[in-house]
């Protein structure tokens, strides 16, 4: 049994790394002389956090928080809850928040408002996709990988019932 292919590569692991390594770069230049936070969504930018650490010429830290979607529910009148753990620092540290991808926009909203009233030194959003087709509530987006179409997407984190995270790539998967 393999998870292998689902659907058309979208994003192939050469140009992911890529534009990881562009992405770090412009953090660096953007923060030169501070020290960062990135502050990572799981389960989906588990491997984009861990890479984008790695890109970062800067002393930088991470922490990762959940977030609980309530299934298809989402709604401006139903947030998502933002799970912090009890010893996340965040007072007067310069955070990226890091996600695999901005939809609706509501979870990326959710947690912005979360960590912004704990008095974080400054707070920037950093994705791999955005779908701006999708989206429902604002977001401002300071680092973007890639924008796509609205198309359902899996790999490099991100799943379909918890499948295709390990995918090295990001694919299109196939609607059956
Ligand atoms: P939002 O709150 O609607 O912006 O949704 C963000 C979350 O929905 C992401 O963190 C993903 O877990 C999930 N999601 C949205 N679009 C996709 C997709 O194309 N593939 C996999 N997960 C997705
Ligand atoms: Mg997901």
């Amino acid at each position: 049994m393999s998870d292998r292919a689902p659907g058309a590569v979208l994003i192939s692991a050469e140009r992911i790394r890529d534009r990881v390594a562009e992405l770090g770069r412009a953090i660096s230049n953007d923060y030169r002389g501070e020290a960062v936070s990135l502050v990572g969504v799981l389960k989906g930018s588990l491997f984009f956090v861990a890479d984008l650490v790695r890109a970062i010429d800067l002393p930088v830290r991470y922490e990762l928080l959940r977030v609980s979607t309530y299934g298809a529910e989402r709604s401006p009148q139903r947030p998502p809850e933002v799970l912090l753990a009890a010893d996340l620092e965040i007072k007067g540290r310069h955070l990226i928040v890091v996600e695999d991808i901005a939809d609706s926009g509501y979870t990326i909203d959710a947690v912005r408002r979360t960590l912004l009233a704990e008095s974080p030194a400054s707070l920037k959003v950093c994705v791999l996709l955005d779908k701006p087709a999708r989206r429902r509530v604002p977001v401002p987006l300071d680092y973007v990988g890639f924008e796509i179409e609205d198309r359902f997407v899996v790999g490099y984190g991100l799943d379909h019932g918890e499948r295709y995270r390990g995918l090295p790539y990001i694919a299109v998967l196939d609607p059956d």
